[in-house]
């Protein structure tokens, strides 16, 4: 087995959250005589191995890719694409996407478990963001709906991708969003971030707006009367999770308003856990079954 190590209580519990919104909507979807007719899918597009193992080595310093956190404490649990495969009533696809070779082999491995039950599953080794652009635009959304699970370790993420979830107006979507983990600790306290930084920043809101929105723009006289100009950073972890959502109200039909925020042992907020449902019809209900989930 390629050891996938990540996560700490946190992850355990972002976990059970998602499944318990995935029984919810196959519960539902089974149930509804016009759903029947529709296929659901459930796509996990940075899907790792389908298992977890405890964490051996400390996160590196870097707020752009950062790999790991806390270590685990169990032995061995679940992840999610395990997780999602033995939900009941089952969804009728599964999409897998990882990009690491060594991960996508273990998920094989998993999907060919799943195969033996009649499982109709799909294991593609790339890069999900690319990949998924692709797939929202080929599949005929009249006859198919998603839940899709965004759980990167940082800001793999592109706006794009957001985007063309939201245009399908058939996904639901549960992201994980790097709050503290990555994006607080891009937004520098003197000046705004320049280069590969503010453009990892607008490549994951979409737009440059989170300059203005973080950042105050002084100017003063100095003794020798001449003006000079300075940032102050205005930006706390509040203020970054609402900006995170209104960007998001803009891509889908409606979002979660109590994003949950994903804590380390020492408390700081790792990581917000956020829902958006993009189907007008099938919106309000999600909407419900995801906040009641979120907040309990
Ligand atoms: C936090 S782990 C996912 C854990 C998984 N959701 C679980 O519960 O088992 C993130 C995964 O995304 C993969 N990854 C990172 N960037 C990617 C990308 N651009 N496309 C696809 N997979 C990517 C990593 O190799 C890693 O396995």
């Amino acid at each position: 087995m390629a050891d996938h190590c990540f996560g700490g209580n946190w992850t355990t519990d972002k976990l059970e959250r998602v499944r318990k919104y995935l029984e919810a909507y196959m519960t539902i979807f089974s149930g509804n005589e016009r759903a029947r007719k529709l296929t659901p899918i459930y796509v996990d597009a940075f899907a790792g191995t389908g298992y977890r193992t405890p964490a051996s080595q400390p996160p590196p310093d870097n707020p752009l890719f950062p790999e790991l956190e806390e270590p685990e404490t169990e032995a061995f649990l679940k992840g999610s694409a395990r997780i999602a495969l033995e939900v009941e009533p089952p969804f009728k696809r599964y999409l897998f996407i990882e990009r690491d070779p060594e991960r996508a082999k273990e998920l094989e491995k998993l999907a060919n478990e799943f195969r033996i039950k009649g499982h109709d599953i799909e294991v593609v080794e790339t890069d999900a963001n690319q990949y998924l652009i692709q797939w929202c635009h080929r599949n005929d959304w009249r006859y198919a709906r998603a839940a899709v699970f965004l759980d990167p370790y940082g800001m793999q993420v592109s706006w794009d991708l957001i985007e063309a979830l939201g245009q399908t107006q058939a996904v639901d979507l549960w992201l994980l969003f790097p709050l503290g983990m990555a994006v607080n600790r891009l937004l520098t306290r003197n000046q705004p971030p320049t280069g590969a930084w503010a453009h990892a920043l607008t490549r994951m809101f979409g737009t440059n707006g989170w300059e203005k929105a973080f950042y105050a723009h002084h100017t003063q006289m100095t003794l020798f009367g001449k003006e000079e100009e300075y940032y102050t950073k205005e930006a706390d972890l509040n203020m970054i999770g609402r900006f995170f959502i209104e960007r998001l109200q803009t891509a889908f039909y409606k979002v979660a308003e109590n994003p949950l925020a994903l804590r380390n042992s020492c408390n700081n907020p790792l990581y917000l856990l956020c829902f958006a449902s993009g189907n007008p019809k099938g919106s309000e209900t999600a909407i419900k079954i995801a906040q009641h989930i979120l907040s309990t």
